[in-house]
């Protein structure tokens, strides 16, 4: 029998990735503020989103999981969180028709600051800082003063939040995602896009099936699902202080909840079965996803499956695979292969940005958007090798136009990167990088279909 989960247990474990608080005293009452907060979700919509992935598990519904690699407190406006939830609607529609399957859409959002860190202190001429953790932990301005971990940042990330969510509800449940709306937006995209031929064919198919459904009564006038739309938030629960304050006993089911978001997941450097990651989120009913990188061993995939599904319940787990193109054949299929040999449920992810991350020659942290790409179709080649689900995507990516990761149709260039590069953290995906991998990974999913077609064929 494991030992009692509680929700400070996590805190008797070794522990990665700690900041280092100056006062004790101050952290702890902001920690006790922030559990005497409002939640931020409620246990119901955290089931109801387990639900939908538990659909992804059993391959009837897709995954589309991105945002931000690190919310921050300047860029906090309305048109910022408009732009994004506009670009990942279009994404949702395209791939919603691609796969003809619900899109399960999972932001990156409303709670997405803590990062960890390779090295926890950075030095820049001669002078040695605390690296920067994300703004809810401290600034990223080099000096002392930005650099030192201030508790009261959790409270402006807890607001923030709040406030990001609440206006990300009224988008969803308000109109704007009003389903004629966004497909006049992508074929806007279509039109402007160098690669509108390649676009064109499924745009002008999604168009089709749009007016043949109003032909026959189905508008966004007089449907309510045609006019909103379920979303979703995540982040990486990593600043467990945080995470042990928005833990709620959900009223209905007795359960634990952490609060602080829909679903949560482990990174890849806070995986180690018996710290205090895992230990936190095993006693937690969310969705819990777990970044699967290249020195995971299919003995200690399931080993974590045990601890964190030990019922093995559909759509409890997502497994986020990111290990790099030309890698994913090295890895991926002896852990589908361990899943499968103990008939696991879970669902498997690719994010294909945390594994193609380089320096350009002009001193730039980029992701050329030709290995994005190519991990993703290499993700799906494995899976239909070894005959399992590719169940979802996770992007950082953002609704503007910045120029952080190279390529595409615009073809951002090395020299580029210098005009907008925006992010706090890793290189994100813009706008129309965003949606262009979205009608590329549409021809994946419809070439997936049709193989899954054919395989039912033979077995006729
Ligand atoms: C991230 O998702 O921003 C991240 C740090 O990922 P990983 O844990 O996979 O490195
Ligand atoms: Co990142």
């Amino acid at each position: 029998m494991p030992a009692k989960w509680t929700p400070d247990s996590w805190r008797a474990r070794p522990i990665q990735q700690v900041p280092d608080y100056p006062d004790a005293e101050a952290l702890k009452a902001v920690e006790a503020r922030l559990a005497s907060f409002p939640p931020l979700v409620f246990a119901g919509e955290a089931r109801a989103l387990k639900k939908g992935l538990a659909n992804v598990s059993e391959g009837r519904a897709f995954l589309l999981q991105g945002g931000d690699c690190a919310e921050s407190f300047a860029e906090h406006g309305a048109d910022g969180i408009r732009d994004f939830f506009r670009v990942f609607l279009q994404m949702s529609v395209v791939l919603t028709f691609a796969a003809a399957k619900p899109i399960i859409k999972v932001g990156r959002i409303a709670g997405q600051f803590a990062k960890p860190r390779s090295s926890p202190s950075e030095t820049i001429d001669g002078v040695t800082l605390p690296s920067y953790r994300g703004d809810i932990i401290n600034g990223i301005e080099f000096t002392e003063a930005s650099r030192t971990p201030d508790p009261e940042r959790q409270i402006m990330a807890y607001r923030q939040s709040a406030a990001t969510l609440n206006l990300l509800r009224a988008f969803a449940q308000g109109g704007y995602a009003n389903l004629e709306h966004v497909h006049q937006w992508m074929l806007g995209f279509v039109d402007d896009s160098p690669q509108s031929e390649r676009y064109r064919k499924l745009a002008d198919r999604i168009t089709e099936a749009l007016r043949f459904m109003k032909a026959i009564g189905f508008s966004a006038d007089e449907y309510q699902r045609l006019r909103e739309t379920e979303f979703y938030t995540s982040h990486e629960a990593l600043l467990l202080g945080f995470e042990q304050a928005m833990t709620r006993v959900d009223s209905t089911s007795g359960d634990y909840y952490s609060t602080s978001g829909h679903m949560i997941w482990i990174g890849d450097r806070t995986r180690q079965p018996d710290h205090a990651h895992v230990e936190y989120c095993r006693g937690v009913k969310n969705p819990i996803g777990i970044k699967c990188g290249p020195s995971i061993t299919p003995a200690e995939l399931i080993r974590l499956i045990d601890i964190l599904n030990p019922d093995n319940e559909a759509g409890r787990l997502t497994l986020i695979c990111r290990f790099g193109a030309g890698k994913v054949g090295d890895h991926l299929p002896k852990l589908i292969r361990a899943v499968e040999r103990e008939g696991r449920k879970v669902v498997w992810s690719c994010d294909p940005m945390h594994g193609n991350t380089i320096v350009s020659t002009t001193g730039y942290k980029t992701r050329p958007f030709e290995r994005v790409l190519a991990e993703v179709e290499q993700f799906f080649e494995v899976h239909a090798a070894e005959g399992t689900y590719p169940g979802g995507v996770h992007f950082e990516m953002t609704g503007n136009d910045v120029t952080e990761c190279t390529g595409g149709a615009r073809a951002v260039s090395e020299e580029d990167l210098k005009d907008r590069y925006h992010t706090h953290c890793d290189p994100r995906l813009n706008a129309s990088q965003s949606l262009e991998l979205a009608f590329l990974l549409a021809e994946l999913l419809q070439q997936d279909r049709a193989g899954a077609a054919r395989k039912v064929a033979s077995m006729a």
